[in-house]
Formats: C-alpha cells, sequence, structure tokens
C-alpha cells in the first residue's frame, strides 16, 4: 500500500504547498535567490503555493538537517549554495552526508563575492585597506554568516592570503550582518554581490575587490579591482545555489521539479533580478540533476584542502 501511495502522490505532484528551506536569515543573498526563483518556480508548478522558510544557524547545517531529515515527498525542499561543499570538512558530526542524504534537483546560479568595509573605515581602496589592516591587527572584526557559509570561506581564504588573522564574527545570515557593517559594529565582510551591489550603489559600505579571476560587468561594480589583480595570487571563489530535496523523494517527483527549475531559470523576470545583481544563471547542461551532484562533489574534493589548510574546524 506504502509504495502505490507513494506512486500515486508522485503522479498529482504537487497537489500541496511547497516549502523552500533558507538556511540563513531572511534578507541575505540565498534568501535573496530563494524568493525570486520561488516566484518564477509558481507558475511551471502549476500554480502551487510555494513558501520560503528561514531556518538559519550553524553556517547552514541546522537548516540543511531540518530537510535532510524531512518526509521524502518533495514538499520540502533546500536552497543552500557553496556551504553543501565546506561543511564536510567543517563539522566532524554533520547529521547528514551531502553526498548521500539528498536527492540533487539542479544547479541555479553562480554569484561572485565583494570585500567591502564599513564606511567609517579610513581606507578608500585596497591598497589603503592593507596598509589599515597591517596597522590594526589584533583589533579587526570581520562578519560573517557562520561556520560554512560562503562569507566564512571567503574571509577564511582572505586572512590566511593576507597572513593576517581576524576576529571573525558570526551572524544567522549576512543581512544582519550587513545591518551591523553598514553600522560601523564590524569592520569588513566578503559578502555576494546580490547582498552588495545596492549598499555599495547607495554608498553605505566601502567596496575593495571582487573574488572572481575577471571584473565584473554589474556598471556599479565592474571598475572594482579583482583580489587576484591586487596581489592576492590564485584567490577566486564565486558562489553557487543549488535546490535539493531529502533522499528518497520519488525520482519523477524530482524529475518534476527539474522541469520546473528549468522553465524558471528561462524566466526573463528572474533572470533580470539575478542579472541585476550580478547573479549568473548557469547554462542548460548545467540545469541536469546528474551534473548538479557531480558538481558539488567535485566542490567538496576542491574546498576540502583550502580549508584544511586554513586549519579551522567545528564539531
Ligand atoms: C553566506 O555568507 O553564506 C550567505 O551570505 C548567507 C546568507 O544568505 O545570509
Amino acid at each position: 500500500a506504502a509504495v502505490t501511495s507513494l506512486f500515486a502522490q508522485a503522479q498529482t505532484f504537487p497537489a500541496n504547498p511547497i516549502t523552500i528551506v533558507v538556511p540563513f536569515a531572511a534578507g541575505g543573498p540565498t534568501d535573496r535567490v530563494a524568493r525570486d526563483l520561488a516566484e518564477a518556480l509558481r507558475k511551471p508548478l502549476g500554480g502551487v503555493s510555494i513558501i520560503v522558510s528561514n531556518v538559519a544557524g550553524a553556517g547552514s547545517s541546522i537548516g540543511s538537517t531540518k530537510v535532510a531529515r524531512a518526509a521524502p515527498d518533495g514538499y520540502t525542499l533546500l536552497l543552500n549554495h557553496i556551504a553543501m561543499s565546506t561543511m564536510p570538512a567543517l563539522y566532524r558530526n554533520l547529521p547528514f552526508k551531502v553526498e548521500t542524504d539528498f536527492e540533487y534537483v539542479g544547479l541555479i546560479n553562480e554569484v561572485p563575492m565583494t570585500l567591502i568595509g564599513r564606511p567609517t573605515l579610513p581606507a578608500k581602496n585596497f591598497k589603503e585597506l592593507t596598509t589599515w589592516l597591517t596597522q590594526n591587527k589584533g583589533k579587526i572584526n570581520l562578519g560573517n554568516a557562520g561556520l560554512g557559509a560562503a562569507s566564512h570561506l571567503c574571509g577564511l581564504m582572505f586572512q590566511s592570503a593576507m597572513q593576517i588573522d581576524m576576529t571573525t564574527v558570526p551572524y544567522g545570515g549576512t543581512a544582519p550582518a550587513m545591518t551591523d557593517l553598514m553600522g560601523g559594529q564590524i569592520d569588513l565582510m566578503c559578502d555576494q554581490t546580490t547582498n552588495t551591489t545596492q549598499q555599495i550603489e547607495g554608498k553605505k559600505v566601502i567596496a575593495y575587490a571582487v573574488t572572481t579571476s575577471h571584473a565584473l560587468t554589474t556598471p556599479s561594480l565592474k571598475d572594482l579591482p579583482t583580489l587576484q589583480a591586487s596581489g592576492l595570487k590564485g584567490f577566486e571563489v564565486t558562489i553557487w545555489h543549488g535546490l535539493y530535496a531529502p533522499k528518497g523523494t520519488p525520482a519523477d517527483v524530482v524529475a518534476k521539479l527539474n522541469t520546473a527549475l528549468k522553465a524558471a531559470l528561462k524566466d526573463p523576470e528572474f533572470i533580470k533580478k539575478e542579472e541585476a545583481l550580478g547573479a549568473v544563471i548557469v547554462t542548460d547542461k548545467r540545469m541536469e540533476s546528474a551534473e548538479h551532484k557531480k558538481f558539488v562533489a567535485a566542490e567538496i574534493a576542491k574546498w576540502g584542502p583550502v580549508i584544511k589548510a586554513a586549519g579551522t574546524y567545528a564539531d
């Protein structure tokens, strides 16, 4: 009976509202992508209502655990990013295995990061910032969204590239961190352009550099130097977002979600919102679930050694 009911359920999917869990605080880059994507998914999913639920904490491992343990019926999904490839190296007791405890629905986008400072920081460009960092060793506060977050990974790489330890201040997401940065409570942060573009345009923070190997095309970001060109050899980090369902979600439900995701990624409205914030939608080939799974495995292999070299662990 159980098998038929799962089969029957898959046939009528989606018959109920779908929840997309965002494992960071509302208002941040992950939340931004999720809310814009939920908008674009509604029509391809037959008008079903899509609820975005923020379950923050521990660099996305709390929200990710919630979805790993959810009923495998396609009605609870996880939208997460590069943290899916950094958590395995950072948490010794993760209650899930990234590579086996999720069904991979598909990749969404790639998002550059920017290094930004509080508006009162007495350094107007990267060169002046390196002088200020050297003069203020031991007194620098770097905001992030917890161990494993994109802002954490970039901050870790920045500290080891500069050989300067900074006090890291973790938040439930980079939205609350941004509030404190603009208020001057913290000095620096490495955050995705989806969250920083407006603040940079509004001169609410000082922008120093971008983390991609190439300059960006967004008008307000195109003059920012890359960290690589600013002397940090090989410094390159781009954040990517993907959609996941709990392991055991029926294959045809995952396929229906992947088809709807592909349609949403072709939605001109969604593309326009993403591009205005410096994000780039993945190419068609990369939208396949199998590609998503392969990519995450490669990213786990890539970032593990980087994190271990930087020597930060958490239980
Ligand atoms: C991150 O640093 O991982 C993200 O910015 C977290 C968030 O979406 O707030």
